[in-house]
């Protein structure tokens, strides 16, 4: 499958039904993943909170993990060393164990996994990564998916605007900094990946309130700005939405804003992410780079391996 259609089958993997069944009761989840893979940890994390969750990308577990935690190993792979190493330790510690992968080294560990399709890049599957945690903590009901997966649908045969951001980014020769806010934080940190890895360029994020005590600072300069497309989410309400509106004011900074579509958390989320996938492919286009070439990472991972 081409990368484009990789793209496009989000709005497929949006009704992907697989869950981690049955659950023991805990006290704390610790997710565990890397890059493409862990950040369906980190956006779950975001919009679940009726029990602590810490989203581990590194080798070891925090002194904390025991019986009583709920360790959820996410690797599209399978065979990432960082999230094979913290499975291994979570088996030893007795956590109760649930993993999601299409293959490899964490499929033969022997826990209860869900198995997703293969054939995809990793940051490409991020539906499949995703939907577990959701079917399993948020909903299970179908109805839902089914809508977001028309609202996903619509963008897949019509991404125009997100052409568009892609061309104000290019012509304007910029890094673009993504302006996110909660429950879209983690959302914000995704478009920065997908512009390092679809598009081949540095990037930054941040989120409301916080870059209000920081980020701001620099906003205001002029030294360098020309050189950052400063992103933000639309919808925001109340004091965000001042937040969004002042910070531009007062640091003189004009923001491009990607207004969600959709009436429901799930449907922005779902739609937001969806948009940072199509700007950072046709910022690739536009630069004519293959935007599916992760050539970097695989040569980092092999020379780790040797
Ligand atoms: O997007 C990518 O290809 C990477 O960020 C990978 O997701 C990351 O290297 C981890 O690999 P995997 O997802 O196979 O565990």
């Amino acid at each position: 499958m081409n990368f484009e259609d990789q793209i496009r089958d989000f709005s497929k993997q949006v009704k992907f039904s697989a869950d981690f069944g049955k659950l023991a009761p805990f006290n704390n989840i610790i997710i565990s993943g890397m890059g493409g893979s862990g950040i369906s940890g980190n956006i779950f994390s975001e919009i679940y909170d009726k029990a602590p969750v810490q989203v581990v990308s590194d080798y070891n577990l925090p002194s904390y993990a025991d019986e009583n935690t709920l360790f959820i190993g996410i690797s599209y792979s399978g065979n990432t060393e960082e999230t094979i190493s913290a499975a291994r330790e979570a088996i030893k510690k007795n956590c109760q164990i649930r993993l999601i992968t299409s293959g490899g080294i964490l499929s033969e560990l022997g826990q209860e996994t869900v198995i997703v399709p293969k054939g995809f890049q990793p940051r490409a599957a991020l539906g499949y990564l995703l939907k577990p945690f959701l079917n399993t903590f948020i909903s299970s009901d179908e109805s839902i998916y089914a809508d977001i997966s028309r609202l996903l649908l619509e963008m897949e045969s019509d991404n125009s605007k997100e052409k568009e951001i892609a061309k104000l980014i290019f012509q304007k020769n910029s890094i673009p900094y993504v302006l996110g806010f909660p429950p879209f934080r983690w959302v914000a940190y995704r478009w920065k990946t997908q512009f390092n890895e679809n598009s081949k360029i540095l990037a930054f994020s941040s989120y409301f309130p916080e870059l209000d005590h920081n980020d701001a600072i620099p906003m205001k300069l002029t030294y360098g700005k020309d050189n950052f497309s400063f992103l933000v989410f639309g919808g925001s309400t109340g004091q965000i939405e001042k937040r969004v509106r002042y910070t531009s004011e007062v640091t003189s900074t004009d923001f491009i804003t990607v207004e969600p579509k959709g009436k429901t958390l799930l449907e922005k989320l779902f739609y937001l992410i969806h948009a940072g996938d199509y700007i950072s492919y046709h910022l690739a286009k536009l630069r004519e780079i293959d935007a599916e070439d992760v050539s970097v990472i695989t040569e980092l991972k092999d020379r780790l391996k040797s």
